[in-house]
């Protein structure tokens, strides 16, 4: 056996193969089991896919990369649920597409910021944080406030995520540019941020 390893070790070419092979079992065990894990791909009890103002959003919160201060994944841990409410559950995200988990928080966690403040407050908040907390760092996006949204391909969106499994329905799918009609970029994305964490009971 020892000439055997030796030979292993002397011959890069094969140690690369092997190496990928006990990379990619490796990462086989631990990711494929996950796929048929039923509470992982379950969706929790109420969860409904974004309607056309939050999906478009959405899109906005990306787009000003909110992502980059602000994780929306609450952990299970007495400092995370006292801040924030329930921790957050694999099941809340099935129709999150892209996930927006993250781990950076310059700004606090927002996955159960849904129904803590007013849509005014958001409002005031989002055009001048200082507005309404004065030492904040956030900066001001006030442009979302004029700009309509842009609706245009909304339809071809909601058409993608149905094949990726999100349940909009045709009627749905047909409203969803006059669900966006006369509204602003503000009012997209305080749509959006209303209805994240708020499928499931949290205790605050
Ligand atoms: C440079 C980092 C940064 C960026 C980018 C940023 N934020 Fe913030 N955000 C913060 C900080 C810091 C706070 C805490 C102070 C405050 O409330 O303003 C905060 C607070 C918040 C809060 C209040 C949360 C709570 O529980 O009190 C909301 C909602 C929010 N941000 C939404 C957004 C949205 C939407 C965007 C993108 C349009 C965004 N933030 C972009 C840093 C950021």
């Amino acid at each position: 056996m020892a000439n055997g390893h030796e030979k292993l070790e002397t011959n890069i070419g094969l140690m690369v193969v092997l190496v990928i092979l006990v990379i990619s079992v490796g990462g086989m065990v631990t990711v494929v089991p996950q796929f048929f894990q039923s509470e992982l791909t379950t969706p929790v009890k109420g969860l409904k896919p974004r309607g056309a103002l939050e999906l478009a959003g959405m899109d906005i919160y990306l787009r000003e990369s909110c992502n980059t201060c602000h994780s929306q994944m609450i952990r299970p841990f007495r400092a995370e649920t006292e801040r924030y409410g329930h921790y957050s559950v694999a099941g809340e995200f099935v129709y999150d597409r892209p996930f927006q988990w993250g781990s950076k928080r310059t700004g606090p966690d927002l996955h159960r910021v849904g129904g803590r403040y007013s849509d005014a407050w958001h409002r005031v908040h989002l055009i001048n944080p200082r507005d309404v907390v004065p030492a904040s760092v956030m900066p001001g996006y006030p442009w979302l406030d004029e700009n309509a949204v842009d609706g245009s391909l909304i339809q071809r969106k909601m058409r993608v995520l149905r094949v990726l499994g999100h349940p909009y329905s045709d009627e749905e799918i047909e409203n969803a540019p006059k669900m966006l009609e006369g509204k602003t970029e503000m009012d997209a994305i305080i749509a959006y941020l209303q209805n994240l964490g708020t499928s499931i009971k949290t205790r605050r």
